[in-house]
């Protein structure tokens, strides 16, 4: 066995094991991106530096092998700084909303985008049960309201807003009794919120953007209105690691200037892969190769144009074919989603 300390505790740990496993053995959590228990790690984020004290050298804790007397630091200022960079220069490689314009300005905080979604599906019960948990009363609240949802409308840029509003009068005249929660619940649930919270904006959207965006959004479209919407939501909004982290670490999207990384939306059969929010930690390859050797998802291209794509002789639409799921789930961001 060897013996270290981790922040000031003595750790004994089976030789070869890494400075996560022993810290993780004494309840020291130290935070990952590209690290998978089953695959390894690849060693690119270096989200989970930690500083060995006797050089002061960060170190990436997935990959670093423990050493019998290292003085290991998880949480100095100088590891929370250095993290805090790295995040950063993430985020400055990021490309995407987390939550969409619309959702943003509603005083209520509506998830539009979902909503409209769950139209399309004609799932019209879901979309209104979400609708009434997030405002109890649409009938008299959205009239009244000034539209903000509206005019943030990023659709609004090409030709018109999405008519949200009449969508939402549509939709709260059906009686599909969902239980409404009142008003003064719903205020008291918000200011309980003591969360602190990160959202990545998109940023100027070009006219190459907004192409890519409309794909498949004809305006002539049999599902009718809501079908328009460019879903500009994230579908990883709740659980993507890197939004936690940026949240965690109280990162900033611009402390490097303004990024000019493309956006781009590709679909591989049903997994849609947006390249701009890809963190290229690897996980999605790691596991494709486990689970499908050969056949899954490959890195293409190199440096800032560094993608995920299928390999050569491979059909693009059948590349997540029997292991979407285990892909989505361990991508540490909404680069890989279904809609
Ligand atoms: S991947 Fe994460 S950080 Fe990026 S837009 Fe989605 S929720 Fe936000
Ligand atoms: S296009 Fe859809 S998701 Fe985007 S802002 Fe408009 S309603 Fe919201
Ligand atoms: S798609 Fe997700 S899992 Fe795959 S390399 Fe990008 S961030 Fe990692
Ligand atoms: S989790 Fe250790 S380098 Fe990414």
């Amino acid at each position: 066995m060897i013996k270290l300390t981790i922040d000031d505790k003595v750790v004994e740990v089976a030789p070869g094991a890494t400075i996560l496993v022993a810290a993780k053995s004494v309840g020291i959590a130290i935070p990952t991106l590209c690290y998978l228990e089953s695959c390894g790690s690849t060693g690119s984020c270096m989200v989970c530096a930690v500083q060995n004290s006797e050089n002061s050298r960060m170190l990436p804790a997935c990959a670093a092998r423990c050493e019998a007397g290292m003085k290991i630091s998880t949480s100095s200022s100088a590891v929370i700084e250095f993290r805090r960079g790295v995040i950063e220069l993430l985020l400055n490689e990021h490309r995407g909303d987390c939550l969409a314009p619309c959702q943003l300005a509603c005083p209520y905080g509506l998830d539009i985008s979902t909503m409209l979604h769950l139209l399309v599906q004609t799932k019209h019960k879901e979309a209104a049960e979400l609708l009434f948990r997030s405002i109890p009363d649409p009938q008299q609240t959205c009239p009244d309201c000034r539209g903000g949802c509206e005019l943030a409308c990023r659709r609004g840029r090409h030709d018109k807003p999405i008519a949200i509003r009449q969508i939402i009068a549509d939709l709260s005249t059906q009686n599909v009794g969902v239980p409404h929660l009142m008003g003064a619940d719903l205020r008291a649930a918000k200011c309980n919120s003591t969360y602190k919270t990160y959202n990545h904006h998109f940023g100027l959207v070009t006219k190459e953007d907004m192409a890519i965006l409309l794909e498949g959004k004809n305006a002539n479209d049999d599902t009718g209105e809501a079908a328009r919407c460019l879903r500009c939501d994230c579908r990883a909004v709740n659980d993507c690691q890197l939004r936690q982290l940026a949240a965690e670490y109280d990162a900033e999207q611009q402390r490097f200037g303004k990024s000019s990384v493309k956006f781009d939306r590709v679909y591989y059969g049903e997994v849609g892969y947006e390249v701009g929010k890809c963190v290229k930690c690897g996980n999605c390859i790691a596991v494709g190769e486990r689970l499908k050797p050969g056949q899954g998802p490959v890195f293409s291209d190199r440096g800032a144009r560094l993608t995920v794509s299928a390999p050569f002789g491979i059909d693009k639409d059948k590349l997540f074919d029997n292991i979407a799921d285990e892909c989505i789930k361990v991508c540490p961001t909404g680069a890989l989603f279904r809609d």
